[in-house]
């Protein structure tokens, strides 16, 4: 049985029965009052005492029928059904044993349904919030590939530009990005800083694509720390195909998971352009990026840089150092154009 029906039979008995009532006598009263003021009319025209009795009638009707027979299922003079007379007599038998009253039944029943709909609504309002929060990082997840998926299809300075055009997108980026990593075996990073650690103090380090810029707060050395958009102190808001540094004035350059965008060509320029003779590349990228590796070498090569090592044996990166062998500019006709297969993940 469901909590309804009882419900409204509860409220009919208490407040719209007495309504009744009172409506009842109302219009009673008032057919009266009509019968006595129009009596002669009466008597003139038989009609209208029809339609005052007929008013009588329809007033009347709902309010005489008792509670206890909205209880009882069946009227016990009727023989034909004693099945359900027989019910009847144990429910009688109920109430007399145990001494609870019809009302107080009711009450006890009532407050049963209530308790039943409270918990009901408390364990759907937890689907409910289980089901918003699993739209909410789904939401999250397409965003963050939508935008990671743009930043390898278009170049570094039309990312900017979609990050400048939308404050919120950046960080949903490094959101969906970090969550990413938590799931790898390894941060490449990592390897990183404990190179970066084992140079001298006074090398001074370039962050490409530096993110949450944790490299530079895990080193002694002097840290110029580069992204699109600058929402962490320190980090210089910039295209790392157009820095703002000086030329010849650094000693590493990182490329950590950075190389996105399609002109490889400005990035490798740019960074032969800051770094000293002799200064290193280091390269930490996705394996799956490189169709083919030694062309990928070749390329760099072309920018102005030797290949120092290479490290292919993990599963998931490639780690490549380079080190510089002369100047290249913009102008070089003979640096051809390159890039990497973008690395898109896969839903959640
Ligand atoms: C995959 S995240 C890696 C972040 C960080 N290097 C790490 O390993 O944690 C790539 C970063 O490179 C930045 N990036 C991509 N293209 C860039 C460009 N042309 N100039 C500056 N930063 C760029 C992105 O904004 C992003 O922060």
């Amino acid at each position: 049985m469901s909590g309804k029906p009882f419900e409204d039979c509860d409220v009919w008995e208490e407040s719209k029965s007495n309504d009744n009532l009172k409506q009842s006598s109302f219009s009673f009263k008032k057919n009266l009052k009509n019968k006595t003021k129009t009596k002669k009319a009466k008597k003139r025209n038989h009609s209208s005492m029809e339609e005052d009795v007929e008013a009588g009638k329809y007033v009347r009707a709902p309010n005489y029928e008792p509670l206890d027979s909205l209880i009882q299922d069946t009227p016990p003079n009727q023989k034909k059904d004693k099945k359900k007379r027989k019910y009847e007599a144990v429910d009688k038998s109920n109430q007399s044993s145990d001494g609870v009253t019809p009302e107080k039944k009711k009450k006890i029943i009532e407050k049963h349904l209530e308790s039943q709909k409270t918990s009901n609504n408390k364990a759907n309002g937890e689907n409910v919030k289980t089901f918003q929060n699993k739209l909410r990082e789904n939401l999250k997840g397409s965003r963050f590939r939508f935008l990671n998926e743009q930043m390898y299809k278009q170049t570094g300075s039309e990312s900017m530009k979609t990050f400048q055009e939308d404050s919120t997108a950046f960080e949903a980026y490094h959101e969906g990005f970090r969550h990413q990593i938590s799931q790898w075996p390894m941060n490449p990073l990592d390897r990183i800083i404990k190179n970066i650690k084992k140079l001298p103090k006074n090398h001074v380090i370039v962050d490409m694509g530096c993110g949450d810029a944790r490299l530079s707060q895990s080193v002694l050395q002097k840290v110029y720390s580069i992204d699109l958009v600058s929402n962490i102190e320190g980090v210089i808001e910039s295209d790392m195909a157009k820095t703002p540094l000086e030329s010849n004035s650094t000693h590493v350059v990182v490329y950590c998971l950075s190389l996105m965008g399609t002109n490889l060509k400005d990035f490798f320029i740019e960074a032969n352009r800051i770094l000293k003779l002799n200064g290193i590349i280091k390269i930490a990228e996705v394996s799956s990026r490189f169709d083919n590796i030694d062309t990928f070498i070749q390329f760099v090569q072309k920018c102005g840089f030797e290949l120092v090592s290479k490290d292919l044996t993990h599963n998931l990166f490639y780690f490549l150092n380079f080190k510089k062998t002369h100047d290249v500019n913009n102008f070089n006709k003979k640096i051809p154009d390159y890039q990497l297969k973008p690395c898109l993940y896969k839903k959640r």
